[in-house]
């Protein structure tokens, strides 16, 4: 595993496991949690000690089972929450009590990465939001605080007010979408990048063109995308509910894309 520093010094396993339909019926992201962590125990017995979830994925308690059942030590998981603004922003009080659930659910007292999930149209809001996650975070509850889905304009409105800056950004990213711009205004910035949903977009043909490059390093079409986002620094955060797959999008510290593989993958 790499891993790479946050502007504040924290440090974050470069390849993380998303976890946004696991615990869920017929691994539907809408549907009710079954109630076991069959996935959670699949990623931590395949290596992943980095998770990302969120309040809306409604499956934090999943994820604090599956941890705290492995018997592994707290310290050598890296968990990120989001803060749900997708239905509204409620004041400050609301928020500290969204905050203290996402504790309750982890089972944990601290966590490792807290982001504010979407921006809303209501720059004053924002910055009280933020100035509260500031609170936690200067009381090391979370280690490192980011937001998630901002343009560089609604970074803008965080920037304008903070004490201490978003050390993440974490965005949509992948075939079709790379967001190169934005990625270079985080980077710019001293913002680490995430990408989510890393492995979606393919087309037919991007997805003839990275099975051609994986067939050369003796890698599969995931791992040529996942390689190319690490190698250029960004955080990947891949979900499979599938062993082999899990697995798949760890193994990608072997291998090195050359400058033309780069060329072909940027232009996807
Ligand atoms: N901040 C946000 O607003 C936001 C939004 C969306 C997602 N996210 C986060 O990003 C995570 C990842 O995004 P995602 O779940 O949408 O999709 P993704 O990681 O891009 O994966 C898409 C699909 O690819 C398959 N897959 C995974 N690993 C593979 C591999 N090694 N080889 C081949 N196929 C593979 C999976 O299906 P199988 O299960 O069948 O393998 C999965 O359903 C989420 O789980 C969530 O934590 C954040």
């Amino acid at each position: 595993m790499i891993y790479v520093k946050l502007n504040n010094g924290v440090e974050i396993p470069i390849v993380g496991c998303g976890t946004n339909t696991f615990g869920k019926i017929n691994n539907n992201y809408n549907e009710a949690l079954r109630g076991d962590t069959a996935e959670v125990d699949m990623a931590i017995n395949n290596g992943y000690r980095h998770f990302d979830t969120a309040q809306l994925y409604r499956n934090e308690e999943i994820l604090g089972e599956g941890i705290k059942k492995s018997g592994i030590a707290r310290e050598d998981f890296f968990i990120t929450t989001k803060l749900n603004t997708i239905a509204g922003y409620y004041g400050k009080d609301w928020v500290q009590t969204e905050i203290e659930k996402s504790l309750d659910k982890l089972k944990t007292d601290y966590v490792d990465l807290f982001l504010i999930h979407r921006p809303w149209d209501n720059p004053e809001e924002m910055t009280e939001a933020w100035s509260l996650l500031e609170e936690f975070y200067n009381d090391g509850i979370f280690k490192a605080i980011g937001v998630s889905n901002f343009a560089a304009e609604d970074l803008r409105v965080i920037f304008d007010s903070c004490t201490v800056k978003p050390a993440v950004s974490q965005i949509e990213s992948h075939a079709g979408l790379w967001n190169d711009d934005l990625i270079s205004y985080n980077t710019d910035n001293d913002i680490r990048t995430t990408a989510w949903s890393p492995l979606k977009g393919l087309t037919e043909y991007s997805g003839l063109v990275v099975d051609e490059i994986g067939d050369k390093h003796g890698k599969t079409f995931a791992q040529v995308i996942l390689r190319y986002q690490i190698e250029r620094g960004v955080i990947v955060i891949p979900k499979s509910h599938n062993k082999e797959r899990q697995a798949q999008s760890l193994d990608i510290f072997d291998f090195e894309l050359s400058c033309d593989d780069r060329e072909r993958i940027m232009r996807l």
